[in-house]
């Protein structure tokens, strides 16, 4: 099969042909629809974050399932259902998955997230000289990947499956970082700092979930624009407005309950922590291009009882057939949030247009093209 392999940062994605890989134990075989671009790709491709190579990385994901391995039988999958397979791959046996926080799935961390392995220690993606070849995630740019099943959800019949490959990482992302990063309770103001993918999806659940007040932050008009399109109801633009002034304005001098972070720069932990109201909820979404600090004021953050609750994907069992059902009852607008489309072959050129800041909402690679 065709698959985008990363065998050196300074090289960039190239397109080569490897094995057609086959699931084990609890897994499945995904033919490629669609796979989204995103922004944590891009500090492994630039050598950022430390990951093993050469690799596949892509891993936000919509496909077929056209092989079920063994040890299915109690997940109701089968050949011929439309899936979307999310980035967070809980392996359903640790202590952690046992209590419900796929989140903190140690197996992921340790295997795949550190050595692009499955649970049983390998990889299932090999050069066609036996080569092993890392996957970040499922590995999804490429014809066909192999998904634990506990981290796909079948797709209702009616949607769009190109678009709906943003589901297993973006909006997945979005959603746990407001039902459990933040619990937003309705009638909870919200400010989102950078609206990109991320950024997008969060103002959509939270509308979703009652946010009065959602303040979309950033640094680029048009992504504003696109911001009050999906939710927002007022929006700063951080090089031309003072943050903590513009936000305590909008919110009648208090500042927002709730600022999600969607970048994971000093600066954005800036502008987030200082959109807050006294007793409010900061929640840092965004990762560091490899080991980074950002500065937190002790005395504002101890004395004014503020808090700051990092998110990172979401309990993917529970959470991404909620997210599904969000997409398709319209509550997400996964559609209009996908504003470009590359073939595989120009999976590097849609990092590149990502990396200069000139993807609005989403990317994806659409395997037809
Ligand atoms: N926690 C998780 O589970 C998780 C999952 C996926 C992605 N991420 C991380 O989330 C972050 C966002 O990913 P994405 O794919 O949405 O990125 P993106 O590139 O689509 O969006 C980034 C946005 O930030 C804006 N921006 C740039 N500089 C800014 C500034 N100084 N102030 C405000 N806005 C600014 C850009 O205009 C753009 O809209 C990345 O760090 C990514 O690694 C985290
Ligand atoms: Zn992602
Ligand atoms: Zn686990």
């Amino acid at each position: 099969m065709r698959a985008a392999v990363l065998r050196d940062p300074a090289l960039g994605l190239q397109v080569e042909e490897i094995k057609t890989p086959h699931p084990r134990d609890g897994e499945v075989l995904v033919k490629v629809t669609a796979c989204g671009l995103c922004h944590s790709d891009l500090h492994v491709i630039g050598g950022k974050i430390a990951f093993p190579m050469p690799a596949v990385l892509g891993h936000e994901v919509t496909g077929e399932i056209v092989e079920v391995g063994p040890g299915n039988q109690h997940t109701g999958l089968s050949v011929g259902q439309h899936v979307a397979g999310a980035f967070l791959m809980p392996c359903g046996q640790c202590d952690y998955c046992a209590q419900g926080r796929d989140d903190l799935c140690a197996p992921f961390f340790d295997l795949n997230r550190i050595k692009g392995q499955l649970y049983d220690g390998e990889t299932r993606l090999f050069a066609l000289d036996d080569e092993p070849i890392a996957m970040y995630s499922m590995g999804a740019l490429a014809e066909y990947c192999v998904i634990p099943a506990t981290s796909v959800a079948v797709l209702e019949d009616s949607m769009d499956m190109v678009s709906g490959a943003i589901l297993g990482c973006a909006a997945l992302t979005g959603y746990g970082a407001v039902r459990r990063g933040a619990d937003l309770r309705y009638g909870e103001s919200v400010a989102v700092v950078a609206t990109g993918g991320i950024g997008s999806n969060i103002i959509q659940v939270a509308k979703a979930f009652g946010a009065e007040k959602i303040i979309a932050i950033d640094v680029a008009d048009d992504k504003l624009e696109a911001a009050k399109a999906l939710g927002a109801t007022d929006v700063v633009n951080s090089l031309k407005q003072n943050v903590r002034e513009a936000v305590f304005e909008i919110t009648d001098g208090r500042g927002v309950d709730v600022a999600f972070e969607a970048l994971g720069r000093p600066e954005t932990w800036a502008s987030a922590l200082d959109a807050l109201r006294d007793g409010g909820r900061m929640v840092p979404i965004g990762l560091g291009a490899g080991v980074q600090t950002a500065a937190v004021e002790i005395n504002r953050t101890v004395r004014r009882s503020q808090s700051i609750l990092g998110s990172y994907g979401a309990r993917t069992r529970q959470d991404l057939p909620v997210v599904v059902k969000m997409a398709s009852e319209g509550k997400i607008d996964y559609q209009h949030i996908v504003t470009r489309r590359f073939p595989l072959e120009e999976a590097g050129k849609g990092y590149e247009l990502l990396a200069q800041g000139k993807i609005q909402g989403r990317a994806v690679v659409d395997m037809s093209l």
